[in-house]
């Protein structure tokens, strides 16, 4: 049976979920972020913003989530197999994507609150505003929003790539173990 904590060799429940939860959301803004930027005004557009909204403050959460149970379980080792540069390669590209994961929606949070919108998570939860109107910010949180999500798009290609490289090439069992199947 998988457990829910991490083991020294594997992911648990726990990890595994907050994983996919998050990719699958991740994916979700993106892409409707992309749609609703370039749509024409209509109630439609004004509808799809207040979902991405929705939905980047729920990633928050959940980046935040899965950041702390990182920190209360064991990280599983990286597989011997691989030379020291490659572990330490990993391991930068792992912590980009943390940071990113925070960057993005923190980014479209500033913008958010810099413009002054009301955000209100999926009509349920009055989220506050950071911080004072200004426009100057606003633009710059933008500009920052956009760069990042170029970012993070080159290092997911990058994270995507290296698995499918270890499943296939490598055949080792690192991209079986973030998934619930049975391990070699
Ligand atoms: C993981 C979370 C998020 C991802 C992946 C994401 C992704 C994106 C993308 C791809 C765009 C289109 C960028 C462009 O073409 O200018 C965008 C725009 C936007 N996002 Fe996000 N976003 C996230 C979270 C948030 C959050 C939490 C908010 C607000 C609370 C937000 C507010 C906005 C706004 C207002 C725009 C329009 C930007 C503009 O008009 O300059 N986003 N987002």
């Amino acid at each position: 049976m998988m457990k829910i904590r991490n083991t020294r060799d594997g992911w648990g429940a726990g990890a595994q979920l907050l994983h996919w939860l998050i990719a699958a959301g991740i994916a979700t803004a993106m892409l409707l972020g992309w749609i609703m930027v370039n749509l024409p005004n209509s109630a439609t557009k004004f509808e799809l913003y207040a979902l991405h909204k929705s939905l980047g403050i729920t990633i928050l959460a959940l980046v935040l989530l899965r950041m702390a149970w990182r920190w209360i379980n064991v990280v599983p080792d990286m597989p011997g197999t691989l030379s020291p540069r490659e572990q330490k390669l990993a391991g930068a590209g792992h912590m980009a994507l943390y940071a990113l994961m925070l960057l993005m929606p923190l980014s479209g949070y500033v913008l958010n609150s810099a413009a002054n919108f009301p955000l209100n998570v999926f009509g349920l939860v009055q989220i506050p505003n950071l911080t004072p109107e200004s426009e100057t910010l606003a633009d710059v949180a933008s500009v920052m929003h956009l760069a990042f999500f170029w970012v993070l798009a080159a290092v997911l290609v990058a994270h995507i790539g290296a698995a499918l490289r270890h499943h296939f090439v490598l055949h080792d069992d690192v991209l079986r173990r973030m998934l619930p199947v049975r391990r070699r």
